[in-house]
């Protein structure tokens, strides 16, 4: 019987990295596609940041569900098509790119492939994260020429796209955090980045910032959270954009995650935060008349899709609640009323 291999979470790693402990490769018969499915050779997939928290156990708002044990992973894949159905205008060998990674084969609906074709000269870059790079630069902080561009994480897969399209947007300089001397080297030699800055070093990292950014920082592009979203915030320019990607230092340290948990959870919201001052500007394009029968046209102050709209609706729901929540505790918090005042007569 013709098989494949999947992984699979065993268990759950209560902290750090994974270890192979955490995981099963298991030998399973090979998927019969159902019908409007396709049959799908993987050849490549991506082991991604986010494994972490999906084995981890997830993350309320998040995108992604998480992953139980006994389940297999799943991810990025560029694969080969084996067989597709008729009309479905593939055919076998054409790459194709989907979300059933960490298996050999998978079968999935048509519907949720990407055709590849051979627009990029090795395929597997269909898996790097220039999206996210690209999305962040032009659609969150929008950098302007001459602009000195802070990416941290500035070694990984957002970060090194970040520096290549941050350059090509016509950023003045570039500059990445990493975690070694060697690899901050690296950076600078082989990636191009102007100045690196380096976490863990004998020098604190605002004062290292302080140095690769003297004029400080317009563009912030954080992967990391932390004690690097301090320093970049203290370095910021005013008028300095920030787009918040990622939380990695509190990713793998429990004792860390509470420090960074909000700025994880604003992440998985997707949430648009952005100066006062920026909406009055826009004030004039309001229409008074939709703002007094409350039809205030979408994308005008919070620049937001409709998804995080909605998610801001949440929001909205889940501050009410906190603000109950709190004007409960202070209630029963009140010292009791004066013996000698009476209380108020209630209606
Ligand atoms: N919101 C989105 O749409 C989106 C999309 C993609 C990724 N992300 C998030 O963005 C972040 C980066 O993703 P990625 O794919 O670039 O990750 P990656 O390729 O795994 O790179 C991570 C980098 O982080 C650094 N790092 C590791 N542990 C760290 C720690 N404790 N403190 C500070 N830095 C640490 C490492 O570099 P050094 O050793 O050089 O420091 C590594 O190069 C992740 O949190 C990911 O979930 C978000």
């Amino acid at each position: 019987m013709p098989t494949r291999r999947e992984i699979r979470l065993r268990i759950r790693p209560e902290r750090g990295l994974p270890a192979p402990e955490h995981f099963a490769l298991v030998q399973t018969a090979l998927p019969v596609p159902a019908p409007g499915e396709v049959l799908v050779r993987n050849r490549w997939f991506a082991v991604s940041a986010a494994v972490r928290t999906v084995i981890g156990g997830g993350l309320k708002g998040a995108p992604f569900p998480s992953v139980e044990p006994g389940d297999p992973l799943f991810g990025a894949a560029v694969g080969e098509v084996v067989s597709a159905p008729h009309g479905s205008g593939l055919r076998p060998g054409d790459l194709v790119s989907h979300r059933h990674g960490w298996r050999g084969y998978a079968a999935v609906p048509a519907a949720g492939l990407t055709p590849l074709g051979d627009s990029l000269p090795d395929p597997v870059a269909h898996l790097s994260q220039g999206w996210t790079a690209y999305a962040a630069l032009t659609r969150g902080a929008e950098v302007r020429a001459g602009d000195t561009v802070l990416v941290t994480g500035g070694a990984g897969a957002v970060g090194t796209m970040t520096r290549q399209i941050a350059r090509l947007l016509g950023a003045g300089r570039v500059i990445g955090s990493t975690g070694s001397p060697a690899k901050a080297e690296r950076l600078v030699t082989e990636l191009g980045y102007d100045a690196a800055v380096v976490r863990g070093a004998p020098a604190p990292f605002p004062a290292q910032l302080a140095e690769a950014a003297p004029e400080g920082v317009d563009v912030l592009l954080d992967t990391v959270g932390g004690e690097q979203l301090s320093a970049a915030v203290a370095a910021a320019r005013p008028g300095a954009r920030a787009v918040l990607v990622g939380a990695l230092s509190g990713r793998l340290d429990p004792d860390d995650v509470a420090r960074v948990r909000v700025v994880r959870e604003l992440l998985a919201l997707g949430l648009t935060i952005e100066d006062v001052r920026a909406c009055v500007d826009r004030l004039p394009l309001l229409d008074m008349d939709a703002i007094r029968s409350r039809r205030v046209p979408e994308g005008v102050c919070v620049r937001a899709s409709p998804v995080v709209s909605r998610r801001l609706a949440a929001l909205d729901a889940e501050i009410a609640r906190l603000t109950r929540r709190r004007d409960e505790l202070a209630a029963r918090a009140a010292p009791p009323p004066h013996p000698e005042i009476p209380a108020t007569p209630t209606r």
